[in-house]
């Protein structure tokens, strides 16, 4: 973990509602792995205090690119970075996805809206592909379909409205796939997106007996484990007890994540 002064190399909107930000960072950049997170503070913020957390989305040497949707303040005055500006990193944080597949595995991803950029990463450093299920709630939603084909993937898109893919939630197109494959394949799961999304993809990995690594998405303070901001309720070694989803997390085994309504 670093904190490094990054500057703005690129910027770039993608559809309607999301961006990508790509910063040089020529300490953090080579340490991150897939499924870790920075910790972004914004110098024209002046009022906040606190830094947001966003999954790593890409690596291309020194530059580190985060994929990132506006929903609040801080989100809307990232939006004013030009190129050169500076923003303080630390990261990368977090634990990151397993990348060792046993031998009969077939990786398959699933991911809500802007879920789907640490799971590029991911399939970016994994040897074998798989299936990605890409959900949203309209078709703007439903992005980097085409990049995932061209690493090979199989890409199955569904929409809450209809107007991509499959009309209704990703479990619908999941379940449709695991009901003509799974009697065939050995699937393991690794999901991120929302709350809801992560449980369902869980409950189905634990009924077949499979396995599933969900990336949890909280509010942060620290980001590096000593607020307590985050904190999840888990079961390790037959014991409940509190995770910190920064440090401990953000991926759990989803036997391990116990959700409280
Ligand atoms: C490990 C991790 C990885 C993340 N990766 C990404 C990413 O790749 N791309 C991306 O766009 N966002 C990501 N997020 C969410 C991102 O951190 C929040 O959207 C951001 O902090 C909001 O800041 P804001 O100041 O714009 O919003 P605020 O003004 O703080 O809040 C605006 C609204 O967003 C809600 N909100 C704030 N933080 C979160 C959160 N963590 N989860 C759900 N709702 C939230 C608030 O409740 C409020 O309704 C990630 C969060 C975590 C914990
Ligand atoms: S955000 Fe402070 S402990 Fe996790």
């Amino acid at each position: 973990m670093r904190i490094e002064n990054g500057t703005v190399v690129d910027h770039d909107a993608m559809g309607p509602d999301y961006r990508v930000l790509t910063l040089k960072l020529p300490e953090v950049a080579p340490l991150a792995k897939p499924g870790q997170f920075i910790h972004l503070r914004l110098a024209q913020l002046h009022d906040a205090v606190l830094r947001r957390p966003f999954s790593i989305y890409r690596i291309d040497g020194t530059h580190l690119s985060i994929l990132y949707k506006t929903v609040g303040r801080g989100t809307a005055s990232m939006q004013n970075l030009r190129l050169n500006d500076s923003a303080s990193v630390v990261g990368p944080l977090g634990n990151g996805f397993p990348l060792n597949l046993a031998g009969s595995v077939t990786p398959i991803l699933v991911a809500g809206g802007y879920g789907v950029a640490p799971l590029y990463f991911l399939a970016r450093e994994m040897t074998r592909h798989g299936v990605l299920f890409i959900g949203g709630a309209k078709a703007a939603d439903i992005l980097l379909a085409d990049e995932f084909r061209a690493l090979g993937w199989d890409v199955q898109v569904a929409t809450d409205d209809g107007s991509l893919g499959v009309k209704g939630l990703v479990t619908v197109a999941l379940d449709a796939w695991l009901q003509a494959s799974a009697s065939h394949t050995q699937p393991e799961f690794f999901a991120c997106g929302p709350n809801g999304m992560l449980k369902a993809v869980g409950d189905r990995a634990i009924r077949g007996n499979w396995k599933a690594w969900l990336s949890l998405d909280r509010h942060m303070g620290c980001g590096v484990g000593a607020c307590l901001a985050c904190v999840q309720k888990v079961r390790l070694s037959g014991q409940e007890t509190l995770a910190r989803v920064c440090k401990d997390g953000p991926i759990f085994e989803a036997r391990d994540v116990i959700w409280e309504d």
